[in-house]
């Protein structure tokens, strides 16, 4: 695509460069983007920047014009539906009996298991290009609904094979090392733990499959003893390092996070102050989820105690067919001002900025500024406040990745 200048009557561009206490998203009022080829090459005032370049395409949003956004825990590479457990879990049956009762993650297990790659990749591929249809350009994908070396294989290799496809969002690859135990096991947690460490682990990374590796730390998935081998190994291997942690119950998972340097610790409805103060000190983001404590009827995380020990905010759609069954991230956002108490700015940011950093993309996506990928999203919405409401509705006009539009299409004026 030639290069064009994108103006927008209100123009977010999340860059701390801009940012002030009472204007925390640096926002442009009458501002431009100047997109050519990948990058974005220029970021001003709308009058300045024609006046630059006045014979360039220009672009006439007729919203707010935000970065393209950025989920950063999602489990997009899924098979089936598990609207059957959805059903129950609405009638009262509790998220750990329905994993006891064969139903949860090892369902979508077997789902993946009867699954072709190809398959995998159809399904997945779909769900990303409805994903950029909400404004999305940066998706991170777990594996974990593999639960042995080859069907894990076969979901990063799906994630990795729809990754370079024309229309999609930049994709983070992650291996959902621990997050149920296969029956096959025969309950032994520790040897499974231990066999993923030295044999799954190794050998899927030796093929490029992922640039994070996470495990599920809980009362009724993995200890922190049976995780650190496997976050050890992935730290060794040169890997990033994200943590399902106090979804359920605190039992130490945000300390070993913090203790290994982890990108992230997600989840947290009942992180403790320890964990929130070792998340502090270590520089481990949060990741808010909020879709999956609306499912499952909890409360929200101690958003505030995060906010004041000045832990960054991520929020995400942790989009799944189990306990977030919705692949919009602008529905979670929705769901942290209403149910976490977020602020529209750092509900943003959490989808944004912080997400990519989150991700190990600081300086390639997630900010509106020069040399940085031109990934934006167009909104039909006169302000950012307007993102998180109406619900249910994309409102997404364009989404932009490295310059191509991978949804809507693009009101040129000139
Ligand atoms: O992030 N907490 C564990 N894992 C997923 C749920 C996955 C599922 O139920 O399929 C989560 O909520
Ligand atoms: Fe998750």
């Amino acid at each position: 695509m030639p290069p064009f200048l994108l103006t927008s009557p209100r123009l977010v561009t999340c860059d701390p460069a801009r940012a002030t206490a009472a204007d925390p998203l640096g926002v442009l009022d009458e501002g431009a983007v100047l997109v050519d080829g990948p990058r974005i090459a220029g970021v001003g005032p709308r009058a300045e920047l024609l006046a630059r370049h006045p014979d360039v395409r220009v672009v006439a949003a007729p919203g707010v014009v935000t970065p393209g956004l950025c989920d950063a825990h999602t489990h997009a590479p899924w098979m089936g539906s598990r609207d059957g457990e959805y059903a129950l879990r609405m009638a009262g049956a509790g998220y750990e009996a329905i994993a006891a009762a064969g139903g949860g993650i090892v369902a979508t297990r077997r789902a993946v298991q009867a699954a072709a790659r190809e398959a995998i990749a159809a399904d997945l591929a779909a769900r990303l290009g409805r994903m950029a249809s909400l404004g999305v350009t940066t998706v991170e994908a777990k594996s974990g609904y593999g639960l042995d070396e080859a069907s894990e294989r076969k979901q990063l290799e799906a994630v990795a094979e729809v990754a370079p496809r024309a229309g999609m969002p930049r994709l983070v690859p992650t291996f959902l090392a621990l997050h149920a135990l296969p029956p096959e096991a025969g309950g032994d947690r520790a040897g499974y733990a231990a066999r993923v460490a030295v044999e799954a682990l190794p050998h899927l990374a030796a093929d490029g499959l992922m640039r994070f590796v996470d495990v599920y730390v809980d009362r009724s998935a993995f200890s922190v003893a049976e995780a650190r081998p496997v976050l050890e190994r992935a730290r060794t291997l040169g890997l990033g390092v994200r943590i399902h942690a106090g979804q359920f119950a605190d039992v130490g998972g945000v300390e070993l996070a913090a203790s290994l340097e982890a990108a992230s610790a997600d989840h947290l409805e009942h992180v403790g102050a320890a964990g929130i103060e070792a998340m502090a000190r270590a520089g481990v983001r949060a990741v808010l989820l909020p879709a999956a404590s609306f499912t499952l009827r909890q409360d929200p995380p101690p958003v505030a105690a995060l906010r004041a020990a000045g832990v960054s905010l991520v929020v995400a759609s942790d989009a799944n067919p189990g306990t977030a069954p919705t692949e919009s991230l602008p529905l979670a956002l929705s769901l942290a001002v209403r149910g976490y108490g977020l602020s529209v700015a750092e509900a943003l940011l959490g989808a944004t900025r912080e997400a990519a950093a989150s991700l190990g993309l600081g300086g390639t996506t997630g900010v509106l500024r020069a040399g940085l990928a031109a990934d934006l999203a167009i909104w039909d919405l006169p302000h950012e406040n307007a993102l998180v409401q109406p619900w249910g509705v994309s409102r997404a006009l364009a989404t932009i990745r490295d310059g191509e539009v991978l949804a809507g299409a693009l009101p040129w004026r000139r």
